[in-house]
């Protein structure tokens, strides 16, 4: 019997989770997205300031709701990377102390292995694995062959697909975070505007989001300029089909090039209904799965860290006290993070 308690504070939520041999008992998330909201992105200094506020309050309401206390923990897991720096400074100290005062293990958990396991909460991983993940901070194509074993295969050379989807919002006037709002306008517009296919360079699963964003911006500012009304219903769906069609090409060309069995979106833009949509259809009759995760755990939360923390504690995967953050960890160093 092994129970863990699990903390994620990687970026705008704090969020604390506990699962008994695999068993989720709590599942805890304090988001600030109605702070951030007013400054139209994540200010990091002050969602770093309110982790520390929440991070007791979290901790207090996930025990409650397990009915367990502190003594009762074996395992102590956090995010460690990647993320904002003084954000995952908080989660990294609440977990070490706590690791320290109760005398257990300490595990470090890599922030998008978190994304991806989410996705074992609705099924079972059948390898080899296509992770599509696509998030505010990240956009990478990752093969699994085996459990954590991760391998990058492709990557966002400038923005990722998240950042670029808030960056439109803000110059279309809708609010943070941008994603779900686009979502649903593109579903009332038609794709009457222009805008460039991005090209990522040589890396045939790699991929470029700034040249869109900035076409989209300069387009809406040259409409702007010469007093023609911006149709926010066909931008946002112009925009969407463009972006989302980048990943279901990139995914789907990778998928088959790697001869996977399943495919697993894993991330914030993972929620995106025209994504789930464009790839449940390309891949009926492919004899590739997809498993889809639900929209509960496409944002950060805790359960998804203590998922990987399952793992890791039967593989005695721990880390020494002296334990540091890396805001820019890569999945496939996930166990290298004492050097
Ligand atoms: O995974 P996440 O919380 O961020 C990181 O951990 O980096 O994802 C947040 C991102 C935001 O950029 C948000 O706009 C985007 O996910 N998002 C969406 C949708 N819902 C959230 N993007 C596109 N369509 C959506 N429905």
């Amino acid at each position: 019997m092994s129970k863990i308690l699990a903390i994620e504070s990687s970026c705008d939520e704090t969020a604390v989770a506990i699962t008994d041999d695999g068993k989720l008992l709590a599942n805890v998330v304090a988001t600030q997205i109605s702070v951030h909201e007013k400054f139209g992105g994540v200010m990091p200094e002050i969602a770093s300031r309110l982790h520390t506020e929440n991070i007791s309050v979290c901790l207090s309401e996930a025990l409650d709701q397990a009915k367990l206390k502190l003594e009762d923990i074996d395992a102590f897991a956090v995010t460690r990377g990647p993320g904002l720096i003084g954000c995952l400074h908080v989660g990294l100290q609440a977990a070490k102390t706590l690791a320290m005062l109760y005398d257990k293990p300490l595990i470090p958990v890599h922030h998008l292995a978190g994304h991806i396991y989410a996705n074992e909460y609705v099924g079972e991983f059948k390898f080899p694995m296509l992770c599509v993940v696509v998030s505010g901070g990240n956009t990478e194509l990752v093969i699994m062959k085996d459990h954590m074993d991760f391998e990058i295969v492709g990557e966002t050379k400038d923005d990722a697909v998240g950042e670029c989807y808030d960056k439109v919002a803000r110059v279309l006037g809708l609010p943070y975070p941008g994603g779900l709002p686009i979502d649903q306008h593109a579903k009332n517009g038609k794709h009457t505007y222009d805008l460039p296919i991005p090209n990522a360079g040589a890396g045939k699963y790699d991929f470029s989001y700034s040249g869109l964003k900035t076409s989209v911006i300069n387009l809406v500012n040259s409409l702007k300029m010469k007093g023609t009304p911006v149709n926010v219903d066909d931008m946002a769906r112009s925009f969407q089909d463009v972006a989302i069609s980048m990943v279901v090409e990139k995914s789907l060309a990778a998928a088959f090039d790697y001869g996977v069995k399943q495919i697993v979106l894993a991330g914030g833009v993972s929620a995106n209904s025209y994504l789930r949509e464009q790839m449940k259809s390309r891949l009926d009759n492919s004899g590739i799965e997809l498993i889809i995760p639900p929209l509960w755990c496409t944002t950060d939360n805790a359960a998804m860290i203590a998922k990987v923390a399952e793992r890791l504690y039967e593989k005695k995967v721990f880390a020494p006290l002296t334990l540091g953050v890396d805001p820019n960890w890569k999945i496939d160093h996930w166990d290298k993070f004492d050097e």
